[in-house]
């Protein structure tokens, strides 16, 4: 049998686990499924529903916070680490959707957020209480410089509402002047000093220096392991790692005004990722995964940093942890880009480390949304079809998109996550079967067009997004080729089209996608040697079963993506 791109070294090789090609949805609890009337979802109502996330051949299932919270960001803003929000339900709830999902062959990963707490959490009560209480330098304290003074001029990354304020007339500057972010520093009166908030406000941060909060972090993830917990997504980790004596940040000349968030001025040296305490904190989580030898504990940093930060990151330990490539998720969509992006990844990866693809999350306009209906099908075929986990953003698989929400009734302090966090669209029943409480009474408004779009209708229409994922899901699993870990990218004649090649020992499969929307295209990949092979999946369900001819030339529609594997 020739070898698709037989000269191709592929230098990907990742650990032989189960993790190594999981599947991971994500499931934003409090809008994945309402088990009553309270129009929020809940932990009994994810239960009821794994088994459709079974369906998109889900190895593992990721929850963000379910923890009680004030819920200023949603849920990020944690008051106790190791509990269970009364809106979601109890630990025992807890217990037992982790139970239902290991019998469906699904880990589960939870979301752990050790740079900041809930201004309401007992530590910062307590922390804000004196200047001498025994969790006093818990958090990061600071006196007013002279004059009464910031600190310094750390910004918060929630600085956002300061263009929209200014925008509204609510912030008056001259023409010309740059916004400014907001401050990380916030006054307490009771101790008369300020406190550190990377993000919001009520989200004072914690002292990583201490090393009684280190333990107190640790603790949180051995509660979650000790319960069933198989790994854990680590929020926004680079901010605890910050310069000891708080320098200031410089000027980023690259901030352009109107178009950035005002946080973008700053440089972030100082206050994130400050090597080397950064990397001694994040090695010092990493230990906790050894202390479960038998447990295959999984750890995925949520770190938005310039790559060779990233890098670093994913060097530290490559067999337990790695961090999210947001790298396609946030690039225009040419093929080109996206070619350049996964050759590049798969070519970095440390030897032994997962590597892993992201469409969407909670923080981002959702993946219908950014490209449109017929590009998002591409999207999700590449990222099935190549090596590492697949974060899948619930309601991805639906090819939902964003919901215009009326500020009466946003939610999110950021005003623009609430769109990709409204409630799932199961059915055409009210509500579209998310919740049986009143359409005003739910925490965001369903989709309109609910009646229409959702995943029953879905469920009987073979050429729907659902279908396509689970068809994906179900090649994922099953197809040897993509059992593997190898990636091997291909050299496509024409630059509207992205392809690579998959290998184990015995078995090989290519992708090549059309990423032209309007353009029906016929490619040669000269370097994917003569291979004649037949269709297993395409976007365009009509094409499943055709043969292909590399050699001839594969002709594609547009936006059109296919699998094919060769005819011995
Ligand atoms: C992460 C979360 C985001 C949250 C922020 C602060 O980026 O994904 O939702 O607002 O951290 O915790």
């Amino acid at each position: 049998m020739p070898l698709i791109g037989e000269q191709l070294e592929p230098q990907y090789a990742a650990p032989d686990t189960d993790w190594r090609n999981a599947v991971v949805y994500q499931v934003y609890p409090r809008s994945f499924q309402d088990d009553g009337e309270q129009g929020e979802g809940t932990i009994p109502g994810i239960t009821s529903r794994l088994g459709h996330i079974q369906s998109l051949g889900a190895g593992a299932l990721w929850l963000s916070p379910f923890y009680p919270s004030p819920m200023r960001d949603g849920g990020y803003d944690i008051a106790n680490h190791t509990d269970v929000d009364p809106r979601y339900g109890t630990l025992d709830d807890f217990k037992e959707m982790t139970q239902a999902a290991r019998e469906r062959g699904i880990k589960v990963m939870v979301d752990l957020v050790p740079n900041h707490t809930s201004d309401k959490h007992p530590w910062f009560q307590e922390s804000r209480s004196s200047r001498d209480n025994p969790k006093a330098d818990w958090y990061i304290w600071q006196d007013p410089r002279l004059g009464g003074r910031l600190p310094n001029n750390w910004a918060s990354v929630f600085s956002q509402s300061q263009l929209k304020a200014r925008q509204r007339g609510d912030l008056w500057l001259p023409d010309g002047e740059l916004t400014p972010p907001l401050s990380a520093w916030e006054y307490d009166p009771q101790r008369d000093q300020y406190y550190l908030h990377s993000f919001a406000k009520e989200q004072p941060d914690l002292n990583w220096q201490n090393e009684d909060v280190r333990k107190a972090i640790k603790d949180v993830m051995r509660f979650w392991i000790e319960r069933g917990v198989d790994g854990f997504r680590i929020d926004a980790v680079p901010y605890i790692g910050k310069d000891p004596l708080f320098a200031d940040e410089e000027l980023d000349p690259a901030y352009i005004e109107g178009e950035h968030n005002p946080y973008d001025q700053l440089k972030r040296f100082y206050s994130m990722g400050y090597p080397p305490t950064f990397y001694y904190y994040l090695r010092e989580l990493l230990s906790v995964a050894d202390e479960y030898p038998d447990r295959d504990i999984r750890i995925i940093f949520e770190a938005y940093m310039p790559p060779d930060d990233v890098d670093k990151i994913d060097r530290l330990r490559p067999e337990v942890a790695s961090s999210f490539n947001f790298g396609r998720m946030q690039a225009p969509w040419d093929a080109a880009t996206h070619q350049a992006l996964l050759n590049d990844y798969y070519g970095r990866l440390p030897k032994g480390a997962i590597g892993n693809q992201v469409n969407g999350n909670h923080d981002n306009p959702r993946l219908a949304t950014r490209l449109g209906a017929a590009a998002a099908r591409v999207a999700a075929v590449i990222n099935y079809t190549v090596p590492g986990m697949v974060f899948v953003y619930n309601g991805e698989e639906g090819g939902f998109v964003d919901v215009d929400v009326p500020p009466e009734r946003c939610d999110d302090r950021l005003g623009f996550r609430d769109g990709c966090r409204t409630p799932t669209l199961w059915d055409g029943s009210p509500n579209a079967g998310f919740s049986r409480a009143a359409p005003d009474e739910l925490w965001l408004p369903i989709d309109p067009a609910y009646r229409t779009r959702n995943l029953a209708v879905q469920a009987r229409d073979p050429a729907s997004s659902l279908r396509l994922y689970q068809r994906l899901g179900d090649i994922r699993r099953n197809l040897p080729a993509l059992r593997g870990n190898t990636y091997a990218g291909l050299q496509a004649d024409d630059s509207d089209v992205l392809a690579y090649a998959r290998r184990t020992e015995r078995a090989q499969a290519a992708v090549v996608a059309n990423f032209s929307g309007d353009r029906s295209l016929t490619v040669r990949v000269p370097n994917a040697g003569q291979v004649i092979g037949r269709v297993l999946l395409s976007t365009h369900p009509d094409r499943h079963d055709a043969d292909t001819d590399f050699e001839q030339g594969v002709t594609l529609a547009p936006n059109e993506a296919i699998l094919v594997a060769p005819s011995a």
